[in-house]
């Protein structure tokens, strides 16, 4: 059996550490992508190391292209090929529209969104050679309803996903599957970040339809469904893993 690699952009915690433990567990080699917590992604690569199965950390800020290209060509070389590629970092400025500066945008659309296209174009380079591979990405429910100081991320989100559906008309004939999945609030670091973290972690957990809030688990649930084979006539979707809260007015 041949040796399958994936990258998650982002694991050093949160989400895509559990997706890359994951991945792992299931037999691919990881590549363990990071911004700022070098410690976080070494010890997601020791996790992995445990598994039996190799993993390769590698710094970039995804919202640079020329740092999208440097990953891709360090795994070119490491592994000479790949096989799926969760795309799943995000940052983003917390503010109500009218406090939003233009460099708040950028950064936030460049991390969110720009990323996909560029990781894609180079993920799809590496996937082709070997016959196909899968494409997830992660988004949240601020791209299709209003959630307070969300407006830069929630826009991204929504470039995110009209960008899933382009990604997974054009890279179908090259036997890539391009999806997304889309999460409630999940306590992770990322809702520190929140103003209003309290109020959203209180909302999630009392109205939630299935009677508790979405966890790390139920997202990466979601996302192997994606990578797996029994899904692969599922295209360009988003699916929505939040309980039932967004059903709510
Ligand atoms: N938590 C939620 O409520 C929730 C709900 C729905 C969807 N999501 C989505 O799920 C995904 C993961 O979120 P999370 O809650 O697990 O977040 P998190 O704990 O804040 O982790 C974010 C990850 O992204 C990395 N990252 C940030 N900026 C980066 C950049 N420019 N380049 C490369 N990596 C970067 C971080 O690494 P460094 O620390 O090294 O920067 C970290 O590993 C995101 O797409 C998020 O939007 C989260």
């Amino acid at each position: 059996m041949t040796q399958k690699v994936a990258l998650v952009t982002g694991s050093s915690r949160g989400i895509g550490k559990a997706t890359a433990i994951r991945l792992a567990e299931a037999g691919y080699d990881i590549v363990i992508n990071y911004a700022r917590s070098k410690k976080g992604a070494l010890e997601t690569a020791e996790q992995v190391e445990a598994l039996g199965r190799k993993a390769l950390v590698l710094k970039a800020n995804v919202g640079d292209v020329a740092k999208i290209k440097e990953m891709f060509a360090q795994i070119d070389e490491e592994f000479g090929r790949l096989d799926v590629f969760v795309n799943n970092a995000a940052s983003g400025v917390q503010r109500p529209a009218m406090e939003l500066e233009e460099s708040h945008w950028d950064w936030t659309l460049n991390i969110n969104s720009k990323a996909l296209l560029f990781c894609a174009q180079e993920a799809a380079k590496l996937m082709e050679r070997n016959g196909g591979g899968k494409i997830v990405s992660i988004s949240s429910l601020g791209s299709i309803r209003y959630l307070e100081n969300y407006t830069a991320v929630g826009v991204s989100k929504a470039a995110l996903e009209a960008l899933t559906r382009y990604l997974a008309v054009e890279l179908a004939p090259k036997n890539i599957v391009v999806n997304a999945v889309s999460g409630g609030a999940v306590d992770t670091e990322a809702l520190k970040h929140f103003p209003n973290r309290n109020e959203l972690l209180q909302e999630a957990a009392e109205k939630t339809p299935a009677g508790r809030m979405v966890e790390i688990e139920d997202m990466v649930n979601s996302v192997m469904f994606l990578l797996s084979d029994d899904s692969s006539m599922i295209r360009g979707q988003t699916i929505i893993v939040d309980g039932g809260i967004s059903l709510l007015v």
